[in-house]
């Protein structure tokens, strides 16, 4: 799968091996930056990623920030993506069976390698169910055009 990763330089040293970790999985990584631990303002990566996946460019995206935070208040500032932070794996198996998350963001400052592949896995194995979360996904976008 083709996945879009994106990080500030709190999560770039996370980006790194996550970025390592789906290559050696047979993942396809298109890795968006930032590419080295200086400073920079995680909008700017969140924003690639999320076009990135709405473009169809990549099927899903990875964001690493500090805490995860505000990559995910970035990413889900567009319509059509879901971006979910996850520090365990219940929430990224139910981020994917019932929102259909798109985006995985992730806690560099929070969380060890090790989890983080587990989520990783769990993130990008796990399908949609469909049926009633269908229709209340779809509200997402819907019900919210004119907030
Ligand atoms: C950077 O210091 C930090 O604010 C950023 O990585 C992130 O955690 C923001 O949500």
């Amino acid at each position: 799968m083709k996945i879009a990763l994106g990080s500030d330089h709190a999560g770039f040293e996370l980006k790194e091996k996550i970025k390592k970790f789906l290559a050696e999985a047979g993942h396809e990584p298109l890795d968006l930056g930032c590419f080295s631990p200086e400073s920079v303002d995680y909008p700017v990566y969140g924003v690639k990623v999320a076009k990135s996946v709405l473009s169809g460019e990549a099927e899903r995206g990875i964001l690493v920030c500090g805490t995860g935070l505000g990559m995910s208040m970035v990413a889900n500032r567009f319509s059509g993506i879901r971006a979910a932070l996850c520090h365990e794996p219940f929430s990224a198996r139910m981020s994917r069976l019932h929102n259909d998350a798109n985006i995985l963001a992730l806690g560099g400052r929070i969380i060890g390698d090790v989890l983080a592949f587990e989520i990783v896995k769990v993130f990008l194995e796990t399908p949609f169910e469909g049926g009633r979360h269908a229709r209340r996904v779809k509200q997402i976008d819907s019900l919210t055009k004119e907030a």
